[in-house]
């Protein structure tokens, strides 16, 4: 590792007198500006805030910097800051063995909402009431949509795909940026290629020496050596870096917040460089160096190898490193894990991942949710909570644009569960007029009122409320939206009256044993359990969220909250996942045991979790609708990308031939 190189001095007239070539080609550098994922060129940075929770008590309680700080949620501790892990703290540590081991650390409880009131606090005595608080991470949605707002102010506007991969990272994608600084850094550049033929190859960069900084930049791979001289790729990555640095330093300087940035050729790689040097640095994964860098990781440390499937390729090749991986030939691969997976496994561990960064936001479901011990026994004090539910998604709707229009969802969902039995029950929410709290709580009651017709309802232990089917208010295709105006809102309320017995009713006439399936079987392994105990937390932080913490650990099985575990930690990233679209371009299905429990009624698809099936069942309820209201069935599962006009550079990015695949969540709106 070396935090700075420089190269000797260039070699680009060999023996011969006729100018070295770059590997290459004006072609290439053209799909750069386009930030086509399949440009060699490509730069990607990810930025992470360095203990996101913990920085945002810090700067709210103006604390020192080297105050040793942490963030309690009842009797467990969630993040952890820097000067605090120095004292051997991590988030597995119970409260008094943090005390024990450092006795002047902050600890800060996480703001909630108490049962019955109408705005979340901090409350002192937040951790001895869980039976009657709900937790609300809107402190750090706030900080996560001024961060983001001060780096997109940094980038130039006309240049920037930022995506918000969770409440406290993004992913860029700098090559558009990065094109434009080096044509204006190097002229030669805007030349015509030799016979204006774009395939012919670029000339070498003719600077020989990359002053990489302060970067951390990841040593080589084997047989390249530092003497060698840089090419365009190099140049593009370091450009790359000097653009996350200002980023950071804009974030550091306006609003206080340290974090830390990986630059590479792609998504996964800046990733794992995030995270690779921690706090307040920022690493660089040149092409030549991608080999080296990621043979020393353990494969569950890549994003979508973290959970269920990691579990079963290190048991089926009986090593958990990319190294030992590295040797298993794809025939094998495939073999064992299937065609698609095995092919997306071999990929991935060399580093191949052309998964775009995707600017549209993401969410696609927001669910806020508590389990409750002691349990819930009345109509009254269940709608206290629902009261709570619908304040906690409004504010997150908010910050989707919902005031301004820009997204909304189409539908709301309440799930309810006693001891032995869940029900739940789901309403289209009308469209056309302004969404505010009053009409989403009026829904849930409806909904609520609903399941309590039943009867044998108390007591409940659970409640969890959610909104789906989101859409951008863009135009182009069409939503479902378009059809559900004006005179429509009232059909539209009639069928909230419907029960989602009646909506999902044994009279499918297509596809029994439909089952969710190809490009999506990834997703089995971001599955989240039906919304628990620790949903309440994690439930309520969805935060735009797969890597949220997009990328580590996936596994969101049978997790406690309070004693934070790192699969807890998983499955609140997991919980990130169900929520964003933005999985990589995943292996396809495999199916998973446990998928088992969720079974739609209508269709007998398997799904993996409560979340899921709901999600599922939104969009069989938007698909009635739609067929209802065009008067005919629908076939195809997206409109064409051919009729969405986009303007370059993003033109690119338009689902290829290939990619028609719908991504999670995606497909089952057949619309939009
Ligand atoms: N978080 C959480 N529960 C988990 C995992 C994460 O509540 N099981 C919260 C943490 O409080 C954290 C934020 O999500 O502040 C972002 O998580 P992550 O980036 O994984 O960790 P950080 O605390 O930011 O630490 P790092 O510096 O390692 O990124
Ligand atoms: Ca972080
Ligand atoms: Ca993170």
């Amino acid at each position: 590792m070396s935090s700075s190189l420089s190269f000797q001095p260039s070699s680009s007239l060999p023996d011969n007198n006729q100018p070295r070539k770059s590997r290459f080609t004006y072609r290439q550098l053209g799909q750069l500006a386009l930030s086509s994922t399949a440009c060699p060129l490509r730069v990607v940075a990810h930025v992470d805030l360095d203990a996101f929770y913990a920085q945002c008590e810090m700067v709210r309680l103006g604390v020192a910097e080297d105050q040793p700080l942490a963030v309690q949620q009842w009797q467990g501790l969630i993040a952890i800051n820097y000067p605090s892990r120095k004292f051997g703290l991590s988030r597995h540590i119970p409260i008094a063995e943090a005390k024990k081991l450092c006795p002047d650390i902050i600890l800060q409880h996480v703001a909630t909402w108490k049962e019955g009131d109408e705005k979340w606090a901090y409350h002192d005595d937040a951790s001895k009431n869980i039976a009657t608080h709900k937790v609300s991470l809107d402190p750090y949605r706030l900080e996560s949509r001024r961060i983001l707002a001060c780096i997109k102010e940094t980038l130039p506007a006309h240049l920037q795909t930022v995506e918000k991969a969770s409440i406290d990272e993004v992913f860029m994608d700098l090559s558009a940026q990065v094109h434009t600084i080096m044509l204006e850094t190097y002229p030669e550049l805007t030349l015509p290629p030799p016979g204006n033929d774009p395939n012919e190859n670029l000339p070498l960069p003719p600077t020989s020496v990359l002053d990489w900084k302060a970067d951390t930049v990841v040593d080589l791979n084997s047989g390249e050596t530092e003497y060698d001289d840089p090419d365009w790729d190099d140049v593009a990555i370091l450009l790359g870096s000097e653009i996350v640095r200002t980023v950071r330093a804009a974030v550091r300087e306006k609003l206080k917040y340290t974090c830390s940035g990986g630059i590479a050729h792609n998504k996964m790689l800046a990733k794992l460089g995030s995270g690779h040097m921690k706090p307040n640095q920022q690493t660089v994964i040149r092409n030549r160096a991608v080999q080296q860098f990621l043979s020393d990781f353990k494969f569950a440390k890549i994003r979508g190898l973290g959970g269920k499937l990691g579990d079963q390729v290190s048991s089926a090749f009986g090593t958990e490193s990319v190294k030992d991986l590295l040797l298993v030939p794809i025939e094998q691969l495939k073999q064992k894990i299937g065609d698609d997976t095995g092919m997306w496994i071999y990929q991935i561990i060399r580093g191949i991942d052309t998964s775009e960064v995707n600017a549209r936001t993401q969410i696609k479901s927001m669910l806020s949710a508590k389990s409750f011990r002691p349990s819930v026994n009345s109509a009254e004090q269940a709608r206290r909570w629902l009261r709570i539910f619908v304040a906690d998604i409004y504010s997150r709707l908010v910050d989707e644009g919902v005031l301004e229009n820009k997204r909304r969802p189409r539908t709301i969902n309440l799930h309810h569960r006693t001891g032995g039995q869940t029900r739940s029950r789901q309403a289209p929410i009308p469209q056309g007029k302004k969404l505010d709290e009053a009409t989403l709580f009026d829904l849930a009651k409806v909904l609520m009122d609903q399941i309590i017709l039943e009867g044998r309802i108390w007591p409940c232990l659970n409640l969890s409320l959610s909104v789906g089917g989101f859409e951008d208010g863009v135009t182009g295709n069409r939503g479902i939206g378009d059809f559900l105006i004006k005179g429509d809102d009232a059909k539209a309320q009639n069928r909230v009256l419907q029960s989602s017995d009646a909506l999902h009713g044994d009279h499918d006439r297509r596809g029994k044993h439909r089952r969710i399936k190809s490009s999506k079987g990834i997703d089995k392994f971001f599955a989240r359990a039906e919304p628990s105990e620790h949903d309440e937390e994690f439930g309520a932080q969805m935060w735009p969220q797969p890597d949220a913490d997009l990328l580590a650990g996936q596994d969101a099985a049978s997790t406690e909250y309070g004693n934070i575990t790192d699969s807890s930690r998983e499955a609140n990233e997991a919980m990130e996942k169900e929520e964003i679209d933005d999985m990589p371009s995943g292996p396809s299905a495999l199916h998973q045991q446990r998928i088992t429990e969720f079974i739609c009624k209508r269709c007998q698809s398997a799904l993996s979790s409560a979340a899921a099936l709901q999600n599922h069942q939104d969009w069989h309820l938007a698909k009635d609708l739609q067929e209802e209201v065009l008067g005919q069935p629908l076939h195809s599962s997206r409109p064409s990308a051919a009729g969405s006009k986009r303007k370059a550079p993003h033109s690119s990015r338009q689902r290829r031939p290939g990619q028609g695949k719908a991504e999670k969540g995606q497909s089952k709106l057949a619309f939009g």
